[in-house]
């Protein structure tokens, strides 16, 4: 998490800068700060919250154009001390200014050495070290690119580090390792992102530095000179790509928030997911190769919060109609235990940012073990999208509420085209099945058109359940991991406590929660084990549990209902209750007031693990 900007030219610098915040503003919202060079005139701006309050605070400076400035710029997500102005970035040495995104592992250890050398610290993060360390071994080595990579080799953990000097006042150092990092250029221009959000309409070119790069980039006599550098202090060779010109503004269009209007153009995305995919009455992915499946046995899937879910959702989907055995794992969690890796594995990734510390990790761990590698990601260059061996793009379009809902529905559709093109190649369905799934899945844009009398209904319904002690959301089958994920977009957006879980496991302990304050939120399915679920949901009822059923059956000992269109696919209820989760936990959240794109606590895109 943590976004940070940085810029070399002669544009006015506080607006370059501010506004390529506000494109990364997605990846932390705890503070934000700007830090400017002229000459050797260094300024700084911080404020603590959204970057509303940074343009506030900034709203008197003045950076007309024409003078060549330096500046590096900050949004940040608090790992290391909490979200004050004390805390927030760029941290300062004595004359040298550091932004930063990751988190630095060894920093106490860096700090205690400092300190006993005299050296102050003024706040509780890990970056502060940076600028000191580079600080103090400056005054050892003159050469500041020297001073720069010693400081570098010496930082244990993930980062993107963009650091400005008094004493190299048109240079601007940087480093990567683990979070991401792009430089863009003009002719005498040099920009820098976490992402290309910020680059686009700016510069024409960029290069995505690898892990272990650092260097130095400044402009003289207006022209740039950039100059990479690997971990042996050798020069890299500078890779440039073409960066599109045409920015792709997202505007809320009428809707409230982001979120809101994220779920209801989820029925276009998903159109646009499948085009070119479903024809000839086959699947077609013209990003894979048909031998990417040779000789695979099995598949492993890694990813990380509503990701997680997509893959989890899709397990049901690899067995049941692939017929091939799939695990699905937390990332966090896999690449710590040890994992076994067998060379007869697809390994699968999914993220929507293509930027999230655990899966980028999980993702090298595989392809260093010689596993064949897949990404299903919506950004396109990202890092996972640069490092996998084959990539599915989601075509979400950019999703901007915290809460994911339109990247979620993309990657279901994806996960289930792909089972039906692996099962297609293993020939483990038949030609009718194909052909039944093929129009299923032709027909989803339609289900997910939203229609005006349901959303009424869960606004008017989301007044009744705003308190109680907790909710649990309940399913079956691929209606399990669709209530978790129903239970994950209630707590982002609401803070009530959520939990999703398997209807035939409440009984071995959750069920001693149930009375009136619990409220159950049932999916009961028609084409999926209805009657059990209907069991399941008795038995809370029995124990006074508030049930709200989502079913396209009427069910009489339901307190509230929310009927789904009768369906005859069990993926068409899912992608209806997958919009009735969305819009319940969305009118929950806007009914206490809470500002349901930025959520407390949380970013768009987690970098650190
Ligand atoms: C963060 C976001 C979630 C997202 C998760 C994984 O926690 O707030 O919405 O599901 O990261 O992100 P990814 O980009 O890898 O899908």
């Amino acid at each position: 998490m943590c976004g940070i900007v940085g810029y070399i030219g002669q544009k006015n610098i506080k607006e370059v800068l501010i506004n390529g915040l506000s494109e990364l503003e997605y990846r932390g919202y705890d503070s934000a700060g700007i830090a400017i060079m002229q000459e050797s005139n260094l300024s700084i701006y911080k404020s603590i919250g959204k970057l509303n309050n940074l343009i506030d605070k900034t709203k008197d400076l003045k950076t007309d154009k024409n003078i060549l400035r330096v500046g590096i710029g900050h949004t940040r997500w608090a790992t290391h001390g909490k979200p004050t102005e004390l805390n927030a970035h760029p941290h300062i040495g004595e004359f040298s200014f550091v932004v930063h995104n990751g988190i630095i592992e060894n920093y106490k250890k860096i700090k205690d050495k400092l300190e006993k050398n005299g050296h102050k610290f003024i706040s509780q993060t890990d970056t502060e070290v940076i600028a000191h360390l580079f600080e103090y071994n400056l005054e050892k080595q003159s050469d500041a690119l020297k001073a720069f990579q010693i400081t570098i080799n010496e930082l244990e953990g993930a980062y993107a580090i963009l650091l400005i000097t008094k004493s190299e006042n048109n240079r601007i150092f940087f480093a990567k390792n683990g979070s991401p990092l792009i430089i863009g250029y003009t002719e005498d221009e040099i920009y820098f992102g976490s992402s290309d959000a910020p680059l686009v309409g700016l510069a024409n070119e960029v290069t995505y530095f690898n892990d272990n790069e650092f260097g130095v980039v400044s402009i003289y006599n207006n022209t740039n000179s950039i100059e990479i550098y690997n971990k042996k202090f050798e020069k890299v060779d500078i890779i440039k790509k073409s960066l599109s010109i045409n920015k792709q503004f997202a505007q809320k269009g009428g809707f409230r928030f982001f979120m809101e209007k994220e779920v209801y153009e989820q029925s276009r995305v998903i159109s646009e997911t499948i085009m070119g995919r479903v024809k000839d009455e086959k699947i077609e992915f013209e990003e894979l190769n048909k031998t990417l499946f040779d000789n695979i046995e099995n598949i492993t899937i890694c990813a990380c919060g509503t990701s997680f879910h997509a893959g989890l959702a899709s397990s049901y989907l690899f067995e049941r109609i692939s017929k091939v055995p799939t695990k699905v794992e937390v990332a966090s969690e896999f690449r710590y235990k040890e994992p076994l890796l067998n060379k007869n594995t697809l390994f699968i990734v999914i993220s929507q940012s293509g930027e999230t510390a655990d899966t980028l990790e999980a993702l090298k761990m595989a392809k260093e073990a010689g596993l064949k590698t897949l990404v299903i990601c919506n950004v396109d260059n990202s890092s996972m999208v640069r490092l996998a061996d084959f990539t599915i793009l989601t075509r979400a379009g950019i999703e901007k509420g915290v809460a994911s809902t339109k990247a979620f529905a993309t990657q279901m559709v994806v996960l289930w085209m792909l089972s039906l093109y692996i099962a297609n190649i293993k020939k483990s369905i038949s030609k009718e099945f194909l052909e039944k799934e093929l129009k299923a899945i032709l027909t989803i844009p339609s289900i997910l058109k939203i229609d005006n009398n349901l959303h009424e209904k869960l606004k008017r319904l989301s007044k009744r359940y705003l308190h109680g002690h907790g909710f649990f959301f309940i399913g079956r089958d691929i209606f399990y991991p669709l209530a978790l994920e129903g239970a994950l977009k209630l707590k982002e957006i609401s803070y009530l406590h959520a939990e999703g879980y398997p209807a035939g496991e409440m009984k071995h302990g959750p069920i001693a929660l149930a009375d009136s304050e619990l409220f159950t939120i049932a999916l009961m399915p028609k084409n999926i084990l209805y009657e059990k679920m209907k069991s399941n949901v008795e038995e809370l009822s029995a124990r006074d549990s508030t049930i709200l059923a989502i079913s396209a059956y009427e069910f009489e000992i339901a307190d509230d209902f929310i009927k789904i269109k009768e369906q005859n696919h069990y993926m068409f209820e899912f992608f209806e209750m997958m919009i009735v989760l969305q819009l319940l936990a969305m009118e929950i959240a806007i009914r206490l007031g809470n500002d349901v794109d930025m959520p407390r606590n949380l970013a768009k895109s987690v970098t650190v693990e």
